[in-house]
């Protein structure tokens, strides 16, 4: 049985692993039979005032934390009694230190907003930042995010609790990366248009930051970036490249469809034998927490 029957979903998302995983959470509880709403939280969004007995926020992880817009979402939310939210955070390593903390400070803000935090959970996409998981992390994440989904979908509207306990090292390293907003609006406004721009507009039109016009016909950057990165993996022609932190951009670009369509030799392989390595021990122990072992061959 349903504890919810009305449930709106916000969620911000750059490069599409978020948004994936809300639109997926959508269909999921509707076909469980709730009415849901998706709301993208961006510079243009319209917020609907209709009433919701559940409030779900994704957002991917940013520097160990929840990216400023959504901080700039929440302050602007109004003040509700006693209405239940879920918090979902979307990261490219797991919940391995240091991320532990990231959903602290957008829980307080919902607190403060006359919310009850009753559940919150970490969900892993490929990392769309400084370098991609070896094969094949990327591909099996995208494939077991329905499985993912569904357990939180499950969860949530049979009324479970779940909160975490966030290390204490990471509370500090949250803090810290809140810094990382100032790091975006420098690198947003260091971006290079390089000669090969068509002049398309799909940059602009895109942006979730409002932060990127164009001038005589070229895009021109603001001090308004999100560090999202989806100008330049998105640009339909190469044509935008960073100015400055380099190696925050994957050389090889990144795309979502694009891993999900090319299974790699090595994804039937089962899960508990693949050699990760340290910094991606989170994601394959995401993985096997999901199963997914079962569902490439082994057992
Ligand atoms: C500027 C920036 C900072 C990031 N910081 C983290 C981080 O601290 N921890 C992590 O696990 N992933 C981090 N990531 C990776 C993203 O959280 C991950 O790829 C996520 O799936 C992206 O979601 P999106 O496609 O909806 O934008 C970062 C990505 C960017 C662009």
């Amino acid at each position: 049985m349903n504890i919810y029957s009305n449930i709106k979903i916000a969620y911000y998302s750059g490069t599409g692993g978020t948004e994936l995983a809300a639109k997926t959470l959508q269909n999921t509880i509707i076909k469980a039979g709730c009415v849901c709403t998706l709301e993208r939280i961006a510079f243009d969004m319209k917020t609907s005032d209709r009433k919701f007995d559940l409030l779900i926020l994704l957002f991917p992880v940013h520097a160990f934390n929840a990216p400023h817009a959504v901080y700039q979402w929440l302050d602007g939310l109004e003040t509700i009694r006693n209405v239940n939210a879920a918090v979902i955070s979307v990261s490219g390593a797991g919940e391995v230190c240091p991320n532990t903390a990231c959903r602290v400070g957008s829980m307080k803000r919902l607190c403060k907003k006359g919310y009850h935090v009753v559940y919150e959970r970490m969900l892993v996409m490929p990392s769309n930042w400084v370098s991609l998981p070896p094969n094949p992390l990327p591909y099996l994440l995208i494939k077991a995010l329905p499985i993912a989904i569904e357990q939180i979908s499950h969860d949530i509207l049979s009324g479970i609790i779940k909160k975490s306990s966030p290390l204490w090292i990471d509370r500090l390293f949250s803090k810290l990366g809140k810094l990382e907003t100032a790091g975006g609006h420098y690198f947003g406004k260091r971006i290079k248009v390089l000669e090969n721009c068509t002049k398309c507009g799909w940059c602009v039109k895109n942006c979730p930051s409002g932060n990127i016009v164009l001038q005589n016909g070229m895009p021109t950057f603001s001090d308004k970036c999100h560090f999202c990165l989806k100008c330049i993996y998105g640009c339909t022609s190469k044509a935008l490249q960073p100015g400055t932190c380099k190696f925050v951009v994957i050389p090889e670009g990144y795309c979502l469809q694009h891993i999900a369509q090319r299974p790699p030799q090595n994804s039937q392989l089962p899960m508990k034998d693949l050699k990760v390595g340290f910094f991606w021990s989170g994601v394959k122990k995401y993985l096997l927490s999901l199963n997914t072992h079962q569902h490439d061959g082994s057992k």
